[in-house]
């Protein structure tokens, strides 16, 4: 009785701190993966890892259980397993894989209410999406209605099960809800969405040519509405030795304290906005690199956009430190994620090298590749788990 998802982690090749402002910003989804098994629960407790789930150690998954699987309409309590390769808190979308894997199980094991309009066509009666506007991943999770379609949620007609139940936008935009609300109302949605989604994702301000559009998708913020456009950007082949090398600090930095930190510097000289802006500029020449295929223009701007974030105050001696040991043997280094500790990436064709160098100089070296698989079903032994009202 177990359903199982996985899902990647991302790493930022640029536009990290600027993607919160509306700024362009691409990410990569990476080899390491997170999976979360679910099963009902032996007792009347929801558990994880089998000790009693406490909502304020995880948020995430407390917002997703009360989203998909509310116990007030009679979902079983569930016992929840965690496993996978991605270090915590080291700014490699740990958090944003855990919640988009764990939206895939749930919504997997639960099934999905459809309903039949009258040419046929068949639309789903419940769920979240950024094309549907009756339904608000965003909304607190106390609202009855969250992620209902009302109107359609009485004429339901029919319930999908398994794989076909998983929708790769629900699993992206909940994960950013989560996110959002885990970090204090700022968030972009680069992070789930790549998790989601897979493969290279770009966000822009505005709809790009030579990728695919997949959504846009919007959040208040204390300080204005920010508005992004997600693609999928189909990247040319940068032949068989151009690898990631990613170096993990082990210092550990919550995202949220760092996403402050640069909204509070912006807030209290509103002149540095103009370094946001050139991350932005720095964003823009990579990703038109990123699209020709000429990695060493790519590289360039990595390490373009590194001497403007630790200008920001977000990078970190022991990150400046494994940058410093990877550039004589990259085409680029910079920190990736929100910095403050975590995980620096280099691109390069000398990967066993940089990862030397790297380990040498007191990080953890890991290597991956460009562009891995989105959130996918590992194992379903048996579904629906439950279903409301089934
Ligand atoms: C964190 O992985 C990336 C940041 O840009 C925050 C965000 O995009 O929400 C620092």
């Amino acid at each position: 009785m177990l359903v199982e998802a996985s899902a990647p982690g991302k790493c930022i090749l640029f536009g990290e701190h600027a993607v919160v402002f509306g700024q362009p910003a691409v990410a990569v989804a990476i080899e390491q993966r997170i999976k979360v098994s679910i099963q009902p629960s032996p007792d009347e407790h929801w558990r994880l890892e089998g000790h009693r789930l406490d909502a304020k150690k995880h948020p995430h998954l407390n917002t997703l259980r009360h989203r998909l699987w509310p116990t007030k309409d009679g979902a079983p309590p569930l016992s929840i397993q965690i496993t996978g390769d991605i270090p915590r808190a080291s700014g490699l979308g740990s958090s944003a894989a855990l919640s988009v894997a764990a939206c895939a199980a749930l919504r997997v094991a639960r099934g999905r209410w459809m309903v039949e309009a009258r040419d046929g066509v068949h639309h789903w009666a419940e769920g979240y999406s950024s094309s549907i506007g009756d339904t608000d991943a965003y909304a607190t999770f106390d609202d009855q209605k969250a992620g209902l379609r009302p109107s359609n949620y009485d004429n339901r007609t029919h319930m999908i099960h398994a794989e076909s139940a998983l929708d790769l936008d629900e699993c992206a935009v909940l994960g950013h809800a989560v996110e959002a609300a885990a970090q204090g109302g700022r968030a972009s949605p680069m992070d789930a969405s790549t998790c989601a989604h897979g493969g290279v994702v770009l966000l822009s301000d505005q709809v790009e040519e030579d990728a695919t559009h997949l959504y846009r998708r919007e959040l208040e913020m204390s300080d204005g509405k920010r508005t992004w456009e997600l693609h999928d950007l189909e990247v040319p082949e940068g032949g068989d030795d151009l690898f990631l090398v990613i170096g993990n600090t082990g210092v550990h930095a919550p995202t949220s304290a760092q996403v402050a930190k640069v909204a509070e510097a912006i807030g209290q000289e509103p002149e540095r906005m103009k370094e946001i802006e050139t991350i932005g500029t720095i964003a823009r020449r990579g990703i038109l690199a990123l699209k020709n295929g000429d990695y060493d223009a790519v590289g360039r701007a990595m390490t373009e956009n590194q001497i403007m974030l630790r200008g920001l105050g977000v990078s970190c001696p022991e990150l400046d430190a494994l940058i410093r040991a990877a550039a004589p043997t990259s085409l680029g280094a910079k920190l990736t994620g929100a910095g403050g500790g975590g995980c620096m990436v280099a691109l390069t064709r000398n990967p066993k090298t940089t990862s030397e160098a790297i380990e040498l100089a007191g990080g953890r070296a890991f290597i991956s590749k460009f562009g891995n698989e989105g959130v996918r079903v590992e194992t379903i032994e048996r579904m629906p788990i439950w279903s409301p009202d089934s």
